[in-house]
């Protein structure tokens, strides 16, 4: 049985909670003689400016390039907030792994678990079913432009600059990325940007019509402005397949997908790079959408659904254990069909379970849908 090597890194906030709970349930894979597990535990964010004055350190980078993949939870915080230098920010530790692992692909499923369609903030008929995919670039755009900067002027007056800037080898690997994940699905594709007001928008138009035209005709391909995009997300969200956007847009319009599933505290993400031709891996980080939520922090109220799925996705990517991750995606079926929620998924005639009573449930829940003997 082959070891996977797991780098976590739980950050801030509600990351250490949930986290918790994806490496309580991967220990029971491993007590059923399921799987075999290494972990390393590493500090990212607000933890590692705290120990070691960098929210990423060099040695961290390292060790996450020679994981099998990488489970992180959250970083960022308000103790964190407005002090130090920028390139010093708690958020700078996600972002360096995006560049550093070269994790250009971030997938961001928004799938609307049965017992939860009343949980969303949409009518339940608008969200029942629904299964989306949104396929986010990761290492461009206006998070890496430079120049990045606040300079002051003569006059006085401060200017800040953040640089939008898109190469067509750059759109043509995330929008491959959304044509071959399309074709595994429904096999349709909207491609969402601003071409009637910036470049990045135009360029990202025509190569992603000249890369569907030349590779992908099978699939079906459309175009649509991110403003409008917002809109029928919110109006008609099912008419969604595979989305495929730049990486602000992405951000934006993920935790918009994120609530029509009921909570934030349920959308999980795997960003992925190319394979290394050294090693033959892909380079993979596996994080939920949620943040840090300090209001929340440390009161065993944050939901771990998201962290779980995220866990669910680095089998299926990843570890190349696909039998184990459907396991996991049935069991938080399971136990959501129980009747179990967090506070942020609660409702009427439901009980109401904390992070760790979740978690132990989701653990719990595996031994039985595989049929093992516990
Ligand atoms: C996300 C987060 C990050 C982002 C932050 C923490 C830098 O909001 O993953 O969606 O903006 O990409
Ligand atoms: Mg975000």
């Amino acid at each position: 049985m082959k070891t996977h090597k797991i780098l976590t890194l739980a950050g801030d906030g509600i990351g250490p909670e949930v986290l918790a709970e994806a490496v309580r349930f991967l220990k029971r894979l491993e007590a059923l003689g399921l799987a075999r597990f290494e972990f390393e535990d590493d500090l990212a964010g607000g933890a590692s400016i705290d120990a070691r004055g960098v929210p990423l350190s060099p040695e961290t980078l390292a060790r996450a390039k020679l994981a099998d993949a990488v489970l992180f939870g959250a970083v960022g915080g308000p103790k964190w907030d407005g002090k130090g230098p920028y390139h010093l920010r708690p958020e700078q530790g996600i972002l360096g792994l995006r560049q550093g692992l070269g994790l250009y692909a971030n997938l961001r499923p928004a799938r609307c678990y049965a017992p939860l369609a009343a949980a969303s903030s949409l009518k339940q008929e608008l969200v029942e079913g629904l299964d989306i995919l949104i396929v986010r670039e990761l290492t461009g755009g206006v998070y890496f432009g430079q120049p990045k900067e606040i300079v002051t002027l003569e006059d006085g007056q401060r200017r800040a600059t953040d640089t939008q800037v898109y190469t067509t080898s750059e759109i043509e690997r995330i929008a491959r990325v959304a044509f071959e994940l399309a074709r595994s699905r429904g096999n349709f594709v909207h491609s969402a940007e601003k071409n009637n007001v910036m470049r990045t928008g135009s360029l990202w138009k025509e190569t992603v019509t000249e890369l569907h035209a030349a590779e992908y005709a099978d699939v079906t391909l459309h175009h649509i402005l991110a403003d409008n995009c917002g809109m029928q997300l919110v109006r008609r969200p099912k008419q969604f397949d595979v989305m495929v956007m730049d990486n602000l847009f992405g951000d934006i319009l993920s935790d918009v997908a994120a609530m029509l599933t009921g909570s934030l505290g349920m959308l999980p993400s795997a960003s992925l790079g190319a394979v290394s031709p050294a090693t033959g891996k892909r380079a993979a980080l596996y994080e939920p959408i949620h943040g840090t939520a300090p209001d929340i922090a440390g009161q065993n109220k944050a939901n771990p659904l998201a962290m779980l799925a995220s866990t669910e996705m680095m089998l299926r990517y990843s570890l190349d254990e696909a039998p184990l991750a459907d396991a996991l995606s049935s069991a938080i079926e399971a136990v959501l069909a129980r009747g179990l929620r967090t506070p942020d998924i609660a409702a009427p005639g439901t009980t109401v379970v904390g992070t760790a009573e979740m978690g132990a449930a989701v653990a719990e829940e595996v031994a039985n849908i595989l049929e093992v003997a516990a």
